[in-house]
């Protein structure tokens, strides 16, 4: 079968793609839910997934805070730049690296997790579980929008999540069904070649036409018409950091990376 999101993330046709996984391919943020709620059966179905992850060396160094609609829940999408799908989103929960739970398993011994390679692990583990659960949710009917300003304010995050030395909330994750008078569009990728390199890394390897395919993307979602090219040097020309300038001290005093 042909794929459609195939071709809206390259531009030309799929040689071939199995239609069960049409829906791997046609992944889109989603910022609009409906008022459908996410039944307890699929939330801890949702829940196994992220668990089913591959984990590193089963350490299993994440953890996530699932947080209601309401007060704390808008609090949590103040901190969060005030986004509204933070606020309104069935399902919301922060994922955190977690630390916390090993050393509590070998306090004397606790030191060796200070070395960045566990943070980096806990990143990676926290990741894969999320995304698992991503994958879970969309094959289930789910939209989904990922949230990195959860890491614009750490200690008032800290504060609000009671999160204890040894974790660090990474990002939220909002799940709902899509509203569906407010339908999001799979947005291109670069090219594969641009991506995928055989045998060693290819400096020259280039962009190809991902210009002009994502600038004719935002155009049609009246969203201007910047290339990527142009919105990389934005956003890495732009004045600083912001209050994530301090993230790797923030890190270290609690405990991550610190050598
Ligand atoms: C770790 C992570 C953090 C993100 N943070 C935000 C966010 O705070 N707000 C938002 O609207 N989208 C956020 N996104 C969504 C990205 O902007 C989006 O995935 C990207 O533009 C590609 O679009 P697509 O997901 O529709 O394909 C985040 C994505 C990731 C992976």
């Amino acid at each position: 079968m042909n794929s459609p999101a195939f071709r809206i993330r390259y531009g030309f046709e799929a040689p071939e793609c199995e239609p069960q996984l049409e829906s791997l391919l046609a992944h889109r943020s989603v910022r609009r839910y409906s008022d459908q709620p996410v039944l307890p059966s699929l939330e801890t179905t949702l829940k196994a997934a992220a668990q089913s992850a591959s984990t590193s060396s089963n350490l299993q160094m994440w953890s996530a805070i699932q947080i209601e609609r309401g007060e704390k829940r808008d609090r949590i999408a103040d901190l969060c730049a005030k986004q509204r799908q933070v606020q309104t989103a069935p399902l919301f929960f922060a994922f955190l690296a977690d630390h916390y739970r090993l050393a509590s398993l070998a306090p004397d011994r606790a030191e060796r997790l200070e070395f960045t390679e566990f943070y980096t692990m806990a990143v990676v583990d926290a990741a894969l579980a999320a995304e698992r659960m991503v994958c879970a949710a969309e094959l289930a009917g789910l939209g989904i929008c990922y949230i990195g300003e959860l890491r614009s304010h750490p200690e008032k995050v800290r504060e609000e999540l009671n999160l204890p030395r040894g974790t660090f909330g990474l990002f939220g994750l909002c799940l709902g069904y899509p509203d569906p008078s407010r339908p999001a569009d799979i947005k291109p990728r670069l090219p594969m070649n641009s991506v995928f390199f055989s045998d060693v890394y290819d400096a020259d390897r280039g962009i190809g036409d991902y210009d002009e395919r994502l600038s004719q993307f935002y155009r049609e979602q009246n969203m201007g018409d910047a290339t990527w090219t142009q919105r990389i040097q934005d956003r890495l020309g732009g004045p600083d950091m912001g209050p994530r300038a301090s993230q790797l001290e923030d890190l270290r005093r609690t405990g991550f990376a610190k050598k």
